[in-house]
């Protein structure tokens, strides 16, 4: 029985959510600059996106650039951007073929213009696809996405559209970047590293966390298979005791 043959397909997880880390260190270990490792992850993404979506996954969020990554040399930045845009241009025949819609979450604003307009159109182009949506988390940190949301919320108040007495966490949750996706059941992270890094801190309040060695440029079909098994073989309580889920 292979791995893909233990994965219940009745019990997947509708969103799964991946910090694609160790790009860096992939590229060190081969005596190569870390821009070797972001252009080796590239097919990481591939992979991950097809198995999900041959799966039936619905939503696969990938953190691909944090609020705080601005802060790496703008070499590294400069060639993290151009990998980006290469890539979405020669994905997008790739996407429409398997029926999958990009979409971006983060502060796009903050893009280099060239590639916040190849995203726009590329979102454009892929927006009638339904099988899967593939959502690229780009200058996204969550922290950055709940002020936004506050900031939002607080306008509509000081406009008198909103009584702060109706403000529940649906509502708040519908003005988030990720509004109208369903919150991640699992949450994969790469490269050995136990933190969340400012990622959907929000919507992984239940989320299963999946933590892996590999590093990001290793990582295959195969791997996500392992962690949807492993994510499958828990118990997810929501609070509750063993025994009410059973009864
Ligand atoms: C993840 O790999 C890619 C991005 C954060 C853009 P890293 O570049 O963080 O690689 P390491 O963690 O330094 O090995
Ligand atoms: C998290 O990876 C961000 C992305 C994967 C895009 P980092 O490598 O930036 O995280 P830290 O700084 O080590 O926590
Ligand atoms: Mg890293």
């Amino acid at each position: 029985m292979t791995l893909k043959d233990k994965i219940d397909l009745e019990r997947l997880p509708r969103h799964i959510a991946i910090i694609m880390d160790g790009n860096g260190r992939w590229a060190k270990m081969r005596g190569k600059p870390r821009t070797f490792g972001h252009k080796s992850g590239v097919k990481s993404v591939r992979e991950s996106t097809e198995a999900a979506a041959e799966l039936g996954v619905e939503y696969l969020t990938l953190y691909a650039f944090s609020t705080e990554n601005w802060k790496r040399p703008k070499f590294e930045i400069d060639a993290l951007m151009h990998l980006l845009l290469q890539t979405i241009n020669k994905e997008t025949e790739t996407l429409n073929k398997n029926n999958i819609r990009l979409n971006a979450i983060g502060n796009l604003d903050n893009l280099p213009s060239n590639i916040h307009k190849g995203l726009m159109r590329i979102i454009d182009d892929t927006a009638g696809n339904d099988r899967m949506t593939l959502t690229l988390a780009l200058s996204y940190s969550s922290r950055w996405e709940i002020v936004e949301t506050l900031k939002k919320l607080a306008l509509q108040v000081k406009n008198k559209q909103l009584n702060v007495e109706d403000l529940d966490q649906e509502m708040f949750a519908s003005y988030l970047d990720t509004a109208n996706m369903p919150d991640p059941e699992l949450l994969i992270r790469t490269s050995g590293e136990y933190r969340i890094s400012n990622f959907l801190l929000w919507q992984i309040a239940y989320a299963e966390l999946y933590f892996t060695p590999k590093l990001w440029p290793d990582f295959r079909k195969e791997d996500l298979y392992e962690a949807i098994v492993d994510y499958q073989g828990r118990e997810r309580r929501f609070g509750k005791t063993s025994e009410q889920l059973k009864a």
